[in-house]
């Protein structure tokens, strides 16, 4: 995948803004008061608890910065995305954040924020193009790293098993950055021990009724399944209903392993039904205000900030789940 990150970009970028159209804060005219800012959001869907959970928190911390959120929700259509961009645009806005739901197809709309002087910055999820002064700043998890996470621990857990492991993976949305990027780790790390094997790979689109869906579908025609490495929580719990109607046990006739840690993935990890959970953190909103406040300031985010993420054990989604904010 071509996520063309470069530092140099993004101040070029501001500079460039700074002379620019009427929109955008800009250090030309000097900071405005952060109760005068607009930031334009527009959010891929609802279709999970990760989603939920961070939309939720970007509009807590936009609140409590006592700064304007525009919201539009896409309903995980890249043309309502577009819409919704090109409405900011329209509307002057200070600041287009969004979270593409597929990585390909941005560039003309982007095109269109620049010309208008507008900064985006691109949360959660990382567009596919190859002019990277089209965003100031991408802030998100390493999507690569958490397949990585995933596969290393499907190769730990059958290092000894000299039999043949029958996977079934559940993508998320075809063409969006975590399916691409998750399949890749995965596969590259399980690629170390020739008996594990993806026997199957559909798309559930990041939701538990997709997982269900597509588990049920594939484990009539897979029956010897080992293991299910769902793309995030929400697949993974629709995968355990599937499991679960066809009279057999998760976690243990078939291993789950999933992506997210939310509270009900971590619920079913704790309860044994799910194996391993590989952290994905939807709480992007103070580090996204943090990179709109700079912008106004007439500085130049980092290009590319990773989200900080952890594993869960059974044992350790136990201890965690308490606290668990989401
Ligand atoms: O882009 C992040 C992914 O999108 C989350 O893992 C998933 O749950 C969500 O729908």
């Amino acid at each position: 995948m071509k996520k063309l990150i470069g530092l140099a970009a993004a101040g070029a970028m501001l500079v460039a803004l700074a002379g620019c159209a009427s929109g955008g804060s800009g250090a030309a005219e000097g900071p405005k008061p952060l109760d005068e800012l607009v930031v334009g959001f527009a959010q891929v869907g609802a279709e999970s608890g990760w989603r939920t959970a961070n939309t939720k928190d970007i509009q807590a911390a936009f609140k409590d910065a006592g700064i304007e959120l525009k919201f539009s929700d896409a309903q995980q259509k890249q043309e309502n995305q577009i819409k919704a961009i090109r409405s900011y645009i329209q509307q002057q806005v200070d600041v287009i954040a969004f979270s593409p739901v597929v990585e390909t197809g941005w560039d003309a709309v982007l095109n269109e924020a620049k010309a208008a002087g507008i900064p985006v910055v691109l949360t959660d999820r990382a567009v596919d193009s190859k002019d990277d002064s089209l965003y100031v700043s991408f802030l998100g998890s390493d999507f690569v790293e958490e397949g990585k996470k995933a596969g290393q621990w499907v190769l730990d857990e059958y290092a000894d098993t000299a039999e043949p492991v029958e996977i079934i993976q559940l993508e998320g949305t075809t063409g969006a950055a975590p399916a691409i990027d998750r399949a890749e780790g995965f596969a590259e790390v399980i690629a170390e021990n020739p008996n594990l094997e993806v026997v199957a790979s559909q798309t559930g689109d990041f939701t538990r009724a997709g997982g269900k869906q597509v588990t049920e579908a594939l484990l009539k025609s897979n029956p010897g399944v080992d293991l299910i490495y769902a793309h995030n929580d929400d697949m993974g719990l629709g995968a355990i209903e599937a499991i679960e109607a066809a009279g057999l046990v998760p976690g243990k006739d078939i291993k789950i392993v999933t992506v997210d840690a939310v509270k009900d993935g971590m619920q079913a990890l704790a309860d044994g039904k799910i194996n391993f959970i590989v952290e994905c953190s939807p709480l992007l909103g103070k580090q996204l205000v943090d990179i709109v406040k700079q912008v106004n300031d007439g500085e130049t985010p980092e290009k590319r900030i990773i989200t900080e993420e952890t594993t869960f054990t059974q044992e350790q989604a136990i201890e965690a789940l308490p606290d668990r904010q989401y």
